[in-house]
């Protein structure tokens, strides 16, 4: 396709996706809270569905505005099945990029950032330069009704490995794994398969955009034969029942 017209389709494929979308990603997305495509979340959406009656907790690493996550976490409350959501982040600058297996288009994102000169969602300031995410994060969870502390829906701020440790969870039913590099992705992966119920799914976001996301898939994909790999804008993995 000619390149002038890849944002003209890329608007009318997002227009089409919005209308199978359920009100509240719809709503994230128009209140800018997320960096999700429609299709991205339409896919999040069906993997909850299909994890309706697998027991555990729902998890998402990296929150940043708490678009996709107050998605996961409405969901989670709404089950029949009790369970908690669980959102990790920093909450501030994005970590670095520290590992070779990260390609130099994450670096060069990561640079930009570091610089000060990214832009944010529809032109608002770059989430990670505000001075209090975190706040700004619950009170776009309350103003959908979902209060952080309260009902099982819970936010933790610092490094995942520093935090996830401190999480009480027996079982995940559900990860949505949003932290771009390989590092963090290849931790969190290890993570929640120590904690996955057979059926369990773990979405992934930045496969086909990050090269260390996609190594990082790919090595825990050889470790463990026990998951199916459902390919798509943001890929599945599946632990087999
Ligand atoms: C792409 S954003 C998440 C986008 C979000 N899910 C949405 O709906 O737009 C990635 C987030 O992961 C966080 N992150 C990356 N590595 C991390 C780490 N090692 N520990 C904690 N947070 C991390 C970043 O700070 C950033 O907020």
């Amino acid at each position: 396709m000619p390149t002038q017209l890849r944002p003209f389709a890329r608007r009318l494929r997002n227009r089409i996706v919005s209308h199978d979308l359920s009100r509240l990603s719809r709503s994230v997305r128009k209140e800018g809270l997320t960096y999700l495509s429609p299709a991205k979340l339409l896919r999040i959406e069906k993997a909850l569905q299909s994890v309706s009656d697998i027991e555990g907790d729902f998890a998402e690493f990296g929150v940043a505005l708490g678009g996709s996550a107050i998605l996961i976490a409405s969901q989670c409350q709404a089950r029949q099945i009790p369970s908690q959501f669980h959102g990790l982040d920093v909450f501030g600058m994005i970590p670095e990029p520290t590992s070779e297996k990260d390609d130099p288009k994450s670096k060069s994102r990561y640079e930009a950032i570091k610089s000060g000169a990214s832009c944010g969602i529809d032109g608002q300031q770059y989430y990670g330069y505000r001075d209090d995410l975190l706040a700004d994060v619950k009170h776009s969870f309350s103003r959908h009704g979902l209060i952080v502390g309260e009902n099982g829906i819970f936010l933790y701020k610092g490094l995942f490995e520093n935090s996830w440790p401190t999480v009480k969870v027996d079982r995940l039913a559900f990860a949505h794994v949003d932290c771009d590099w390989y590092e963090p992705v290849a931790y969190c992966l290890e993570a929640i398969a120590a904690k996955l119920s057979p059926g369990g799914v773990i979405v992934i976001d930045d496969f086909h955009d990050y090269g260390g996301c996609r190594t990082a898939v790919e090595e825990f994909l050889s470790q463990n034969p026990a998951y199916a790999f459902e390919d798509g804008a943001n890929p599945i993995l599946r632990l087999k029942a």
